[in-house]
């Protein structure tokens, strides 16, 4: 079995934060812009923590100015996506860094996204899908027009809308308003929490965005009435697995539909081919394991029935 090629599938994705700092690097110096200090000497991103990484992030983003920025920012990561096995990849992708969540421009940014994810599928077979973002640490304020560029592009490749940034900002709670718009325009509902907030953050995302899915979740593990009530909620979780006593086996054992993710993956050091590897190393798992998960990302997918009859007749035709 090679697991690069098992077919995959990829529900928590930032568009920015999987773009090559090769496509990075130039593209700043074909604007003359100065931005070394997000990049280590060997050539990959620079940062201390977590707080650090985010505003990396966003300085490494900065270069991404146009509709035709992100579109060869699209080109490149499903290129990336697809020689790693990846079949259907949702993309986190936010208005603030396309056009300051002016509906207008987003309009824009998101047709020529769009337009490079169509050419992707036709050139390489892999689907997509984007799941509007508003960015925590960016405040409540600012996520209401997020939410209405959300609400307003609802229905096409746009399907679900959520939250990232600082999980440890305000509350969950305090973006319901920009959750309750979207969830009105028909998207489905994913956020941030349990990556470095605890069980509350977990809670509050529940109560409060009433969201279906959640990236990361990794500390239910604190508190088990927690991981019982997302067993009974059939709550899945995207994980990006940290690999010392990572509780994704655990939280598999005990009943919890997990799912396997790169988030950022240049960021990180990582694919999903290192992400599959590694599962393989630590938990000993096989074919058949990651077949379970992928069937698990499958149902937990924000595409239409079509999309998911066609990418379930892929799953089937590759051996166990
Ligand atoms: N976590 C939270 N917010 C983010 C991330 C992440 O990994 N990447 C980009 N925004
Ligand atoms: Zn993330």
């Amino acid at each position: 079995m090679s697991l690069r090629d098992l077919p995959k599938l990829e529900l928590h994705l930032h568009l920015e934060g999987a773009a090559p700092p090769s496509l990075i690097r130039g593209m700043a110096k074909e604007k003359s812009v100065d931005i070394s200090r997000v990049f280590c000497e060997d050539g990959s991103y620079d940062f201390r923590d977590f707080v650090h990484f985010l505003s990396v992030y966003e300085a490494a983003t900065s270069v991404l100015k146009s509709p035709e920025d992100y579109a060869r920012l699209m080109t490149a990561v499903l290129e990336e996506s697809a020689s790693h096995g990846v079949i259907y990849t949702e993309f986190f992708v936010s208005p603030d860094f396309c056009g300051g969540s002016d509906v207008t421009a987003w309009r824009e940014y998101l047709h020529a996204m769009e337009e490079a994810a169509t050419r992707a599928e036709a050139q390489l077979g892999i689907a997509s899908r984007g799941i509007v973002t508003c960015i925590r640490h960016f405040g409540p304020d600012k996520a209401k027009p997020t939410a209405l560029c959300a609400a307003e592009t609802a229905g096409g490749w746009i399907t679900g809308f959520g939250m990232g940034g600082d999980e440890s900002v305000g509350h969950q709670g305090d973006y319901a308003y920009s959750f309750d718009m979207a969830r009105e325009a028909g998207l489905r509902l994913t956020t941030h929490a349990g990556e470095w907030g605890g069980p509350t953050s977990v809670r509050e995302a529940l109560d409060d965005l009433k969201v279906e899915r959640l990236g990361h979740g990794v500390q239910v593990i604190q508190d088990l009435a927690l991981v019982d009530r997302l067993i009974e909620e059939d709550i899945v979780l995207g994980v990006y697995p940290k690999w010392d006593r990572h509780p994704i086996q655990a939280l598999r054992e005990r009943g919890v539909k997990v799912t396997v993710s790169t988030d950022d993956p240049p960021f990180f050091h990582t694919t999903m081919t290192r992400e599959y590897e590694q599962l393989a190393r630590v938990f000993g798992w096989r074919a058949s394991d990651f077949h379970e998960i992928s069937q698990t990302a499958l149902d937990a997918a924000f595409c239409d029935a079509d999309t998911k009859a066609r990418l379930a007749d892929k799953l089937k035709d590759h051996p166990q």
